[in-house]
């Protein structure tokens, strides 16, 4: 089994599959009020150096769930963002701590830090990946339709962590994927190929409307990514004709659903309509970070 959960290809579909089962488990008993301590006595350290609403709550409430503790660190306020080196920050602190998330920009930095942690480290979100969302996003889809993995997902907007992380998950779960970017705003393209080399099916285009067509779940996030707000006007611009709107879904499957991971900027990205529309299952989604984490925390630390 791995150490760490710090980017999805790492894993194995079994693995992953074994995580939604657990998932599953753990939603259901805490649903009915049932005690499911898995990680008792035992302390998640959380390091931020970007913002979070859900990433922080649903890991901390999430600790507490299993009977552990959660510990928020927030970047600015330790040594290392002072310049003390990752690798003496995660030879520390696993000395104290049982697990360890980091949410931080470069995908580097994280895998640095779980070369040198001896307690596994979870990726809450880089530059280049948000592999906890992904694995939610799908979690979501799973309770909402059949079959999930024969569904056919498309992408609109930024090629940013988000987008590399679906590209990921076409690769290890196998279902169809299209994505639409502006031109100049592609994914990754190593992870691309890398995908492509793994047997993806992922189709690109620059066309919303093209990814749209017949599809069962379209996924958005906002133009600009935390790091990217003095590109925000120019970004506006760029992705003015990618907006999920009524026309768009309109194209999708009738029963085809909406997802946003959140923070949404709403009538840039995806309008209010849409996120108020049936379509949508953002909620279920934001809620599902809380069970889907549960289960990643119990597998690897547990
Ligand atoms: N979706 C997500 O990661 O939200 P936060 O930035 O609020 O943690
Ligand atoms: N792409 C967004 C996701 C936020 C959860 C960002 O990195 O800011």
């Amino acid at each position: 089994m791995n150490k760490d959960f710090l980017c999805l290809s790492d894993w194995s579909f079994d693995a992953l599959e074994k995580i939604f089962a657990l998932t599953k488990d753990l939603k259901s008993r805490q649903k009915a009020g049932l005690k499911h301590h898995l990680l008792s006595g035992k302390t998640l350290g959380m390091l931020f150096e970007k913002s979070s609403t859900r990433t922080r709550v649903s890991f901390e409430a999430g600790m507490f769930q299993l009977g552990g503790h959660a510990l928020f660190l927030a970047g600015g306020s330790t040594q290392m963002g002072r310049g003390e080196p990752i690798k003496d920050t995660a030879r520390c602190m696993a000395r104290y701590v049982d697990g360890v998330m980091i949410r931080t920009y470069s995908q580097q930095a994280v895998e640095e830090f779980a070369q040198y942690s001896s307690v596994p480290v979870i990726n809450g979100l880089t530059d280049l990946y948000h592999p906890c969302q992904v694995m939610t996003d799908l979690f979501t889809v799973s309770e909402h339709k059949q079959n999930y993995r024969e569904l056919c997902y498309c992408w609109i907007g930024d090629g940013n962590n988000m987008a590399n992380s679906w590209i990921n998950a076409a690769a290890v779960f196998g279902f169809e994927l299209r994505v639409a970017t502006p031109e100049g705003y592609a994914p990754d393209a190593g992870i691309c190929k890398r995908a492509a080399d793994a047997g993806a099916r992922i189709f690109y285009t620059n066309d919303p409307r093209e990814a749209a067509r017949n599809a069962d779940v379209l996924n958005t996030d906002v133009w600009a990514s935390m790091g990217q707000e003095a590109e925000q006007q120019e970004r506006a611009k760029a992705f003015a004709d990618f907006q999920i709107n009524m026309q768009l879904v309109a194209l999708a499957d009738p029963d085809c659903v909406v997802m946003h991971c959140l923070p949404a900027h709403r009538d840039e990205e995806i309008t209010d309509e849409v996120i108020e529309s049936r379509h949508a299952i953002i909620y279920d989604e934001a809620e599902n970070r809380l069970h889907v984490q549960k289960a990643i925390m119990a597998t690897l630390m547990g």
